[in-house]
């Protein structure tokens, strides 16, 4: 007896963001409302079914596992684990398609009902930590363009993230703008430095899993604590897109470690590891804009912090980095044993 997944959608939580859909379209179907399950996950879609949930900006998707026959699973021409249903190509055309089918527009953000008046200092300062460390997407699509030259599929979908992560400093800024903030010389340049990339591309996969996963989280938060309500609206929208990366991500890992050797599967997995271990000690805080942004926030006096429960931000971001790399990860004190356990295997093997 095998365990299955059965996932339910809570139409009234679900944004529309399109994460679970670029995880698994066959499961979960976005049309014009809220996302619906078409039809329950075979055999070889657990894995991106279950990272649906986690992924979900707003915990609209309920995951319960349940016995099956040996061999089961309700999916139509279900394949081996071997050959999971993610790893086919290209994912460009289908990631790039289904953003087109949920994203936003910028000719839509109703400006008109901005209301300055609640535009508080402390969601000020918010404001512009988010909008500096969303500015870092510039130099990080360089680093991606170089790093992954030799993958067309990647550097394809690299084009789509830019472009929808364009967006997000470009909103924020302008709203600081509306609200009468005045930005500093060098605000947007200064905010485009980024640290260069490790050089397992696993790794780099992993860390942007993991960046836009917290990402995500923050956003949900500002959208639901923003008292000035158009920021509100956006910052589901960019929640949304922020979630929809980190599944987009999560694809591209996924698929390069089913195209790899054995041997050099398991390097990546132990690299993945390393980078989510770093994470949890706090070492990401010094290298990436996103972990850099809530650290300055974390540190910032009064009411200016999210107040974000990173307790489950971690937790989230333990299962979906254990379920991307094929290694059960269920809380933090799992990660360090299987570390050691697929640095282990990897030197027996
Ligand atoms: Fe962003
Ligand atoms: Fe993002």
């Amino acid at each position: 007896m095998s365990v299955g997944l059965e996932v339910r959608v809570d139409g009234a939580r679900c944004t529309r963001c399109g994460a679970c859909a670029a995880l698994c379209r066959s499961v979960f179907d976005v049309g014009e409302g809220a996302c619906r399950v078409a039809r329950q996950p075979g055999a070889d879609e657990r894995v991106v079914a279950d990272a649906a949930r986690w992924i979900c900006p707003t915990d609209a998707i309920r995951a319960i596992a349940r016995d099956e026959e040996p061999g089961g699973g309700s999916g139509e021409g279900a394949r081996s684990e071997a050959a999971p249903a993610e790893g086919d190509s290209p994912l460009f055309t289908e990631l790039a398609t289904s953003s087109e089918r949920v994203r936003w527009t910028l000719d839509a953000v109703p400006w008109h009902e901005l209301e300055a008046a609640r535009a508080t200092p402390e969601l000020r300062v918010v404001v512009r930590e988010m909008a500096f460390s969303e500015n870092a997407t510039y130099s990080a699509t360089q680093r991606f363009l170089e790093a992954f030259c030799d993958d067309v599929d990647f550097s394809r979908w690299v084009a789509v993230w830019f472009y929808e992560e364009t967006r997000h400093p470009y909103v924020l800024t302008e709203w600081l703008r509306r609200v009468g903030e005045e930005l500093p010389a060098g605000f947007v340049s200064k905010g485009r430095v980024s640290t260069p990339f490790m050089r397992s591309l696993t790794g780099t996969l992993v860390t942007n899993v993991i960046s836009e996963v917290t990402a995500a989280q923050a956003y949900r938060r500002l959208g639901a604590r923003s008292p000035e309500p158009l920021l509100g609206q956006l910052a589901v929208r960019i929640a949304g897109d922020e979630a929809r990366h980190a599944a987009s991500f999560f694809r591209f890992g996924r698929q390069r470690l089913a195209s790899a050797p054995a041997a050099e599967a398991q390097r990546d997995r132990a690299r993945g590891l390393e980078v989510l271990q770093a994470w949890l000690g706090g070492a990401t805080p010094a290298t990436h804009p996103v972990a850099q942004m809530l650290e300055r926030l974390g540190g910032s006096a009064g009411g200016a912090s999210l107040d974000l429960d990173f307790r489950g931000i971690r937790t989230r971001v333990v299962r979906v980095v254990g379920l991307l790399l094929d290694v059960p990860l269920r809380a933090e004190e799992d990660v360090g044993p299987a570390l050691r356990n697929v640095l282990m295997r990897g030197r027996d093997g």
